[in-house]
């Protein structure tokens, strides 16, 4: 497949999980991909050599999200003739707390990487991104259902979620779509520590009309589906990528 030959994509947060997935699904498809990193260099590497191996183009880029200047620093590496056409805001951080123990440093930090800085990145990406581009962000169910122990990080989804609208309004004259792509839980590091419980996993699992947990080339698939030209009439929408999670009571004996 090449329908995204001489395209040119930035994926935050692609040295790991779900971000990996899209690097290398975009690759594939023919983009050059820059990938995004905040502390992991190894893992960004990684991601690289195997777009390399796999016959495309890569190339890595750090930035860490949440502090002062980052996403100056980003756009700086990234050069002055950087050109975009699909930028995917994909790099998130989980929160660990409910309503009762959050704390303002939490919130603070959880929105600051979650939605502040793709935003942000939106901002500076505008004089960069090509006519007829795509911004593609990476949001969760968790912003349409509860989490009790997570209630910054539903607050952060639903905020980000809720850019897509807005921008695809402003910058649909320039043919730049702007839509939200909601997973489930997919196995990455980030959803480790409670897959590694085998109860969870199961639970996971049963509320999910498909029956099975996500990975991470599930999410990428529909993010190459909207960064590409088939998608071209979608605009302002969230696609949920979960499987079906929670649409309802299970079936008896299912
Ligand atoms: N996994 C799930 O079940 C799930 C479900 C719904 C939505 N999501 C969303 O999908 C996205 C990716 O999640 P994932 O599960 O793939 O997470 P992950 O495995 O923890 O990977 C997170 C990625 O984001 C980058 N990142 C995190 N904090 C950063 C910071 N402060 N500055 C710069 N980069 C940072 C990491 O880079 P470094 O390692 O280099 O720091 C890494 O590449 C997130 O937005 C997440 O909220 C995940």
């Amino acid at each position: 497949m090449s329908t995204l030959q001489n395209k040119t994509a930035l994926v935050t947060g692609g040295s790991r999980g779900i971000g990996r997935a899209i690097a290398l699904r975009l690759a594939a498809d023919g983009a050059r991909v820059a990938v995004h990193y905040g502390s992991d260099e190894a893992a960004a590497k990684e991601t690289v050599a195997r777009v390399e191996a796999a016959g495309g183009q890569a190339f890595a880029v750090q930035a860490s999200f949440g502090t002062e200047g980052a996403v100056d620093r980003l756009f700086e590496r990234l050069g002055a003739d950087f050109a975009l056409d699909i930028l995917v805001n994909n790099a998130g951080i989980a929160s660990t707390h409910g309503v009762a123990e959050v704390t303002e440093a939490e919130l603070s930090r959880v929105l600051a990487v979650n939605v502040t800085t793709p935003l942000l990145v939106v901002q500076r990406a505008l004089p960069l991104l090509r006519d007829g581009g795509r911004i593609i962000n990476i949001g969760s169910v968790a912003s349409r259902m509860a989490v009790p122990i997570q209630i910054g990080y539903t607050a952060s989804k639903a905020a980000l979620e809720s850019l897509a609208p807005t921008l695809a309004l402003d910058l649909g004259p320039r043919g730049i779509t702007v839509n939200t792509v909601a997973p489930g839980v997919v196995r990455t590091d980030m959803t480790a520590h409670f897959l590694a419980v085998p109860e969870l996993a199961a639970g996971v699992e049963s509320v999910a009309c498909l029956r099975r947990i996500g990975e991470p080339d599930d999410v990428a698939d529909i993010v190459a589906f909207l960064a590409g030209p088939d998608s071209r009439w979608i605009t302002g929408q969230t696609l949920d990528a979960s499987g079906g999670t929670w649409l309802g009571p299970m079936q008896p004996g299912a």
